[in-house]
């Protein structure tokens, strides 16, 4: 069955590959080998069929993207500034646009200027421009366990040696993080401070601040990857480490992906000039710029549009959906499972008892039309089978509770 020959092929697909043979086939460069398959994507795939319920794929809303808006936004910038939006642009970005991002990074506390704004080709590119200009082969980069699957790949891709540190409902264990640092002298410490993909979990207070210090003792930059930020629906607002950031060592990424449009491919980035500017160099010899008519689209757009009602609807809407997940858990999942209680963000995080396998259990939801994605390629050490990460916004509440109800039947029946 097509659908079981995609699971089954992941770690296949995830094994080194083998050296070229004489003369036989492309020839790749060894760092491929170290580069993770995506098993989201291949897992998204076999969950596509509209029977399934999925909460496997990262997606926002498609319901809720505001596309009257984006649609008009375009027509204006045909109509206004067709040839300028049609051409070749400058790699830092269209200059209205870093405007409006570098206020919304103001009224956050982050010290940003229009200046020192790259827009990128989402924040994934941040993250890969990031390791671009920093990573050599073998050189330590920190990341929280478990990890974006898409940074692991990112920071593979340029050989690093991957140092994981635990979380908890806190995220990253900052009090391990001063032994690893002075052990192995890391390039960076790559962390989403808020509502972790796929934990769920927001940085504490206390361990942002740790976190900073510990980065300007030693002096490692940091990589805040920050997408999920205006996705919030309960608790307090905390400032990004950004914000907190006196060394200059804080290098800030966001995107417009989460709350306007993944398929637009809008991110930006934010950090000190020294920093600014050889990742701007990096991003030329990338792809020079970002797309320039999304650029000058987002822009029309912002000027015109309410994005903070917007972004208010879907903190409701979403809201709602996370909360249709936490008590379809609780009424249905069994006892010996635990979870996190995210305060925002798309994702939360089930750990299984100890002997199962979520791998295994997906094989058993997909004939029960469920998906999710288990938890295994999210960490950077050792492999661990017994978690799930589980998206809720893009299903609605009542597919929430049908589909967290297989899952909570499946395994039941494994643990009978
Ligand atoms: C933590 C994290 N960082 C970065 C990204 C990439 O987002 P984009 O490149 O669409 O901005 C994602 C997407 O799921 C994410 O979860």
């Amino acid at each position: 069955m097509a659908t079981q020959r995609g699971v089954l092929e992941l770690e296949a697909l995830a094994a080194p590959q083998p050296a070229s043979r004489q003369g036989r086939g492309p020839q790749f460069a060894s760092r491929m080998s170290a580069m993770p398959v995506s098993a989201i994507r291949e897992i998204l795939k076999v969950t596509e069929h509209p029977e399934i319920i999925s909460f496997a794929g990262g997606l926002p809303a498609p319901e809720l993207f505001p596309i009257a808006a984006i649609a008009q936004a375009h027509a204006d910038v045909f109509a206004d500034h067709g040839p300028a939006a049609l051409q070749y642009s400058t790699t830092e970005g269209w200059r209205p646009l870093r405007e409006w991002i570098a206020r919304r990074m103001q009224d956050r506390g982050i010290a940003a200027s229009a200046d020192r704004v790259l827009i990128t080709s989402g924040s994934q590119q941040g993250i890969d421009l990031a390791g671009k200009v920093f990573i050599e082969r073998g050189d330590a980069v920190v990341v929280e366990n478990p990890c974006y699957l898409a940074a692991l790949q990112a920071f593979s891709g340029y050989e690093a040696s991957l140092v994981s540190i635990d979380s908890d409902d806190e995220g990253m264990r900052v009090d391990q993080l001063e032994n690893a640092l002075s052990r192995s002298n890391p390039k960076l410490i790559y962390i989403v401070s808020e509502f972790a993909n796929p934990k769920g979990t927001t940085l504490s207070y206390e361990r942002r601040k740790k976190l900073i210090e510990l980065s300007a003792r030693y002096g490692i930059p940091i990589l805040e990857d920050n997408p999920y930020s205006e996705l919030r629906y309960t608790g307090v607002e905390m400032p990004p480490l950004a914000a907190l950031d006196k060394d200059g060592l804080v290098i800030h990424i966001s995107t417009f992906s989460k709350t306007l449009s993944p398929g637009m491919r809008l991110g930006w980035l934010t950090a000190s000039d020294q920093i600014f500017q050889m990742i701007v160099v990096a991003k030329q010899a990338a792809d020079l710029h970002t797309s320039t008519i999304e650029q000058h689209a987002a822009a029309r757009l912002l000027e015109s549009f309410d994005y903070d009602a917007h972004v208010g609807r879907l903190c409701e809407i979403y809201g709602e959906r996370r909360q249709a997940m936490l008590s379809a858990m609780e009424s249905h999942f069994p006892a010996e499972t635990k979870w996190t209680q995210p305060d925002g963000g798309m994702f939360l995080w089930v750990e299984l008892p100890q002997h199962l396998s979520a791998e295994e259990l997906f094989k058993e939801a997909l004939p029960e039309r469920v998906a999710f994605v288990p938890g295994t390629s999210f960490f950077a050490g050792e492999r661990r089978l017994n978690f799930m990460r589980l998206n809720f916004s893009n299903q609605k509440p009542e597919m929430i509770e049908e589909g967290i109800r297989r899952i909570a039947s499946v395994l039941k029946r494994r643990l009978r």
